[in-house]
């Protein structure tokens, strides 16, 4: 089992002060009760993250800060967007790379998703390539091939010292935002079947997360039984408790197990 990862997600929600606050919170809580078995990162919108990421230096709060996306240009007349360079000056660490709504709303394809993984990853960032089906695909029974899919089409042919930066978040579009999270054999089967992909394109010890409305309820099951190493949590990391619960269950199935 890989040292868990719990990601939060808080999407186009918080503004600065706000998201002072919420950093705030958390950081007096993980002061107190430090979660030695897992690894944290909150993801907050672009114009946020230099205030987050002052809090998080100053207050010296346990956890790493990254992005939602990042511009697959690296520089130049891309009105709107930001640069992985621009992102790595503020200390971000992480990238989540082809959220799906990302791919459903912004025109994200496989292709530029591949790219924006490979841009992030040669700055030495870490990339959480986020795949997943939508219901359609899962009540024809292809979502293991639409994965598969997926996966082969952002990772393929990565070179060697770029994988250990790569973790694989399974998020089944369906279950995002619902309140209808997957079960965990559905999520046990897709973790497994991540797994073995992953493994044939040589990226055998990948952190696979899971995200789809987890909440402090479900993590401890989803982690035993759908063995995931961690999650991409978006409306329960809003809150530093039900955040902080979740990664919790994740410290605590973690140490159970070691
Ligand atoms: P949710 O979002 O936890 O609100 O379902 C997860 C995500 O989109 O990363």
């Amino acid at each position: 089992m890989n040292r868990p990862l719990v990601i939060g997600n808080w999407k186009m929600n918080l503004d600065y002060v706000e998201a002072v606050h919420l950093i705030q919170q958390l950081g007096v809580v993980l002061k107190n009760k430090p979660l030695e078995h897992v690894d944290l990162v909150v993801a907050p919108p672009f114009v946020d993250i230099r205030s987050v990421t002052s809090v998080v230096e100053s207050e010296r709060v346990a956890l790493e800060v990254g992005a939602q996306h990042a511009s697959v240009h690296e520089s130049g007349a891309h009105t709107g967007e930001v640069s992985v360079s621009m992102l790595q000056r503020l200390n971000v660490g992480w990238v989540l790379v082809g959220h799906s709504e990302r791919r459903a709303m912004y025109a994200m394809t496989d292709e530029v998703v591949a790219q924006t993984l490979r841009t992030v990853v040669r700055q030495g960032l870490n990339a959480v390539l986020c795949v997943g089906e939508e219901l359609s695909v899962r009540e024809v029974e292809a979502h293991q091939d639409f994965v598969s899919a997926q996966l082969h089409a952002a990772l393929e042919g990565l070179d060697e010292k770029s994988r250990p930066l790569v973790t694989i978040a399974y998020e089944p579009v369906w279950a995002i935002g619902t309140g209808l999270t997957a079960t965990t054999t559905q999520v046990g089967e897709m973790t497994e079947h991540i797994r073995t992909v992953a493994a044939s394109l040589s990226l055998g010890d990948v952190r696979v997360l899971y995200g789809g409305s987890v909440n402090a309820d479900n993590a401890t099951a989803l982690m035993n039984e759908g063995r995931v190493d961690g999650f991409l949590v978006g409306g329960a990391s809003l809150k530093a408790d039900s955040f902080l619960a979740i990664a919790q269950a994740a410290n605590d199935c973690y140490d159970s197990k070691r």
